[in-house]
């Protein structure tokens, strides 16, 4: 469910006409609800309660930081992967304490500057990470809270390039090593082994892989603690999908997938981590755009947009399905038509749609891509140099720019000329 709805024949964010927002704005933008990021937030509370947890917000999906803000103000957690991301969560406002740091590969300085902020945990992913982690740590005098991210060889049943629990993929150490790894950090000064990290993939659809990958940690936590070490956070990772809006894609609910945290890791009596983030923000957000031109090909209709692959990745990425709507509600079935939809950078790549069934348009008309609140404004580029997508909060009946759209001038002028030219 999410606050983007048509009343009157007009897309509202909220209480906000979209064509209002893309007045002022102008197109490409992007437009969230606070009511749909608060709803979903708020789902994985109710399905964890009577757990002890804390919800940590994947922050890639979505880093802006009046969407950090709106979370912190619920009470988020945040699981950041970069010194980038930790102080912008800092920024905003999120208390050190609240936030995990995962990444396969963290440098010294980015472990100095979580260190010196009291950072809450470090999801470490290998050997040579957390030795570097302890000399850190011992520089600074202090001992650095750890949970190993063991992979546990499962296939999440999802697109390959977001898959990250199989022994092919690059993360965690593998869960047969466990044992040896624990015991090396428990010797380990600069180190306090505090849990157990697990993250096995991104747009999950279904609950058997989790199952899998939570039996196996739990049946880890048991080994541990009887191996003498104080397991007393799980850190269980995101990726539950989100419906992209085709009748196939209906994943699991919140409610549904923390019964089974309950289940399978609920006797071991630990502090539950989660990290989602395309739960949280995915549907909460939309992309507008405008179509600048209605172009005919032989064999079909092209519409080209003013969004391009620049502004959202994921149809040329991963083959993405958005669902693309028009702003102005289309007044019947028999208004629609079919058309290959693109954006106007130079590379067929640049595609979001073929053969889609939508109203009839005309340039000029607004679209609306649903469910792009998740990886659309942070994977952004400035490829064609095209100014980076600005994005607009909505709450109710007010709006808010929260990132301009940057003049081309701006973006110039970062370049400099060296002195022999
Ligand atoms: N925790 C870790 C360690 C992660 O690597 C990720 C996502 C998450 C949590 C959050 O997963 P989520 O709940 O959002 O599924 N750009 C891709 C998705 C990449 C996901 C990367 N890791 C896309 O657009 O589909």
């Amino acid at each position: 469910m999410d606050h983007f709805e048509y009343r009157h024949g007009s897309l509202h964010a909220e209480g906000v006409p979209v064509e209002e927002i893309a007045a002022m704005v102008k197109t490409p933008f992007y437009c969230y609800s606070t009511a749909t990021i608060t709803r979903h937030f708020n789902l994985f509370g109710e399905a964890l309660s009577g757990v002890d947890h804390l919800v940590c917000y994947a922050m890639k999906a979505a880093s802006n930081q009046a969407i950090l803000k709106t979370l912190a103000d619920l009470g988020a957690g945040m699981d950041v992967v970069s010194a980038g991301e930790y102080s912008r969560a800092v920024a905003a406002g999120v208390p050190a304490g609240r936030i995990v740091f995962s990444g396969v590969g963290k440098t010294r300085e980015e472990m100095r500057v979580a260190l010196e902020g009291r950072i809450r945990q470090f999801n470490l992913e290998s050997e040579p990470e957390m030795h570097a982690l302890n000399e850190v740590a011992l520089g600074l005098g202090v001992r650095a809270p750890v949970a190993i991210r063991v992979n546990p060889d499962v296939d999440a049943e999802t697109h390959s390039k977001i898959a990250t629990g199989r022994k092919r993929d690059k993360f965690g150490i593998p869960i047969s090593r466990a044992r040896d790894v624990y015991r090396e950090a428990a010797s380990l000064p600069g180190i306090d082994v505090v849990g157990i990290d697990v993250h096995i993939g991104s747009q999950l659809t279904d609950l058997a892989p989790y199952r899998f990958a939570y039996k196996k940690v739990a049946e880890l936590a048991a080994t541990l603690r009887s191996d003498g070490h104080d397991i007393r956070r799980l850190d269980l990772g995101g990726g539950l999908g989100i419906p992209y809006g085709r009748s196939n894609d209906l994943p699991p609910l919140p409610i549904e997938y923390g019964r089974l945290v309950k289940e399978t890791v609920g006797h071991l009596d630990c502090e539950i981590e989660i990290e989602p983030g395309r739960l949280v923000v995915g549907n909460a957000g939309i992309l507008v755009s405008s179509v600048i031109y209605v172009k005919s090909g032989e064999d079909r209709e092209f519409l080209i947009l003013d969004a391009a692959m620049n502004d959202l990745i994921r149809p040329a990425m991963y083959d993405a399905y958005h669902d693309i709507v028009p702003v102005r509600e289309s007044p019947s079935e028999e208004a629609l038509a079919r058309y290959d939809i693109a954006g106007p950078v130079c590379e067929s790549s640049d595609m979001f749609a073929r053969d889609r069934k939508i109203a009839r348009v005309a340039q000029g008309d607004l679209l609306a891509f649903r469910s792009a609140g998740a990886y659309g404004a942070v994977m952004a580029s400035e490829y064609n140099t095209r100014p980076l997508v600005p994005e607009v909060l909505v709450k109710g009946d007010q709006f808010a720019i929260i990132r301009e759209r940057p003049a081309i001038d701006e973006m110039i002028k970062r370049d400099t000329i060296p002195v022999w030219l």
